[in-house]
């Protein structure tokens, strides 16, 4: 198959597609098992440029496996994922899922992830943390980056902790530098996984403004989360997945105040304080 063809734009599922263009992130059909335990089912999701989008679920649903799969740590058994118009995956005669080296490293320029236990470099300093992937990854030039970082570090009050190391910095700052080091990629799709359950009620406020501004600047943010209140204000759209499917989606009132499906009734209900 040639390139030309794997980019082919993916059918647009009506359902999902915003009219203005290409989501940002599209997967369709998506399944995953790991030996004989199917973990994905036919899960479809779409995040557009500008749209905040949060996948709940209890435990075991499938949430950080959905997330692997999309940030390429892992890969879908079938279905399709593209990000704008590049399309990730091809498939075999089988219908199961290919992923090309060269398309999967331009589909990692595209998104950026802030991962649960931040993931820093223990022995880089705040600077080098957020200069690196943008340097050596993308062979941008260390003073436009470094500038660029700096106008990051300032937005996220981090000014004063550019030449420290992570075990220095609190929990919450060493957050906000992951958030820096992810947007210094110049993503188009950022991914939160737990955004804030590292936060006090301020800091998680301040994680709920940030997100709202990213959206505003254009891009697309993905965030899988336990805590419901915080999905329920942050987020355009919730996902709410059970057993590896997407059973409900829509607004946060739609999914969160009148679920249609009875298993999410349940599950909110047990989660009110
Ligand atoms: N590498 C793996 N090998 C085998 N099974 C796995 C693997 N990763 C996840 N699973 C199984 O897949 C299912 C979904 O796991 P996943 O971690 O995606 O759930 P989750 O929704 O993120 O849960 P939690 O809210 O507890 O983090 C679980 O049954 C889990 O045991
Ligand atoms: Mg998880």
């Amino acid at each position: 198959m040639t390139r030309a063809t794997m980019r082919d734009i993916p059918t647009p599922d009506v359902s999902f597609a915003s009219a203005a263009g290409l989501p940002a992130v599209y997967v369709k059909g998506a399944c995953k098992a790991y030996g004989s335990k199917e973990v994905l089912h036919d899960v479809s999701l779409t995040i557009d440029r500008g749209e905040v989008v949060s996948l709940i679920g209890p435990s075991g649903a499938g949430k950080s496996t959905m997330l692997r799969c999309l940030t390429l740590l892992d890969t879908f058994d079938s279905g399709t994922l593209a990000y704008g118009a590049l399309q990730v995956t091809s498939h075999d005669e089988r219908g199961r899922a290919i992923y090309d080296k060269r398309t999967s490293h331009e589909a990692r320029m595209r998104f950026g992830i802030v991962f649960q236990s931040f993931n820093l470099f223990p022995h880089y300093t705040v600077m080098q943390n957020v200069c690196d992937a943008p340097v050596v990854v993308q062979g941008r030039a260390v003073d436009e980056v470094e500038a660029e970082a700096r106008a990051l570090l300032a937005r996220l009050d981090l000014t004063e902790h550019a030449d420290k190391v992570p075990c220095e910095l609190s929990g919450g700052q060493q957050q906000r530098v992951a958030i820096c080091r992810a947007l210094a990629m110049r993503p188009q799709v950022i991914y939160f996984d737990e955004a804030t359950s590292a936060l006090d009620p301020k800091l998680t406020a301040d994680m709920h403004r940030l997100i709202r501004e990213l959206a505003a600047d254009g891009m697309a943010v993905g965030i899988v989360t336990h805590e419901m209140g915080f999905a329920r204000e942050a987020s355009d759209r919730i996902c709410f997945l059970l057993d590896g499917r997407i059973v409900e989606q829509g607004t946060p009132d739609e999914v969160m105040v009148s679920p249609r499906d009875p298993r999410v009734r349940a599950f909110l209900a047990m989660t009110e304080d």
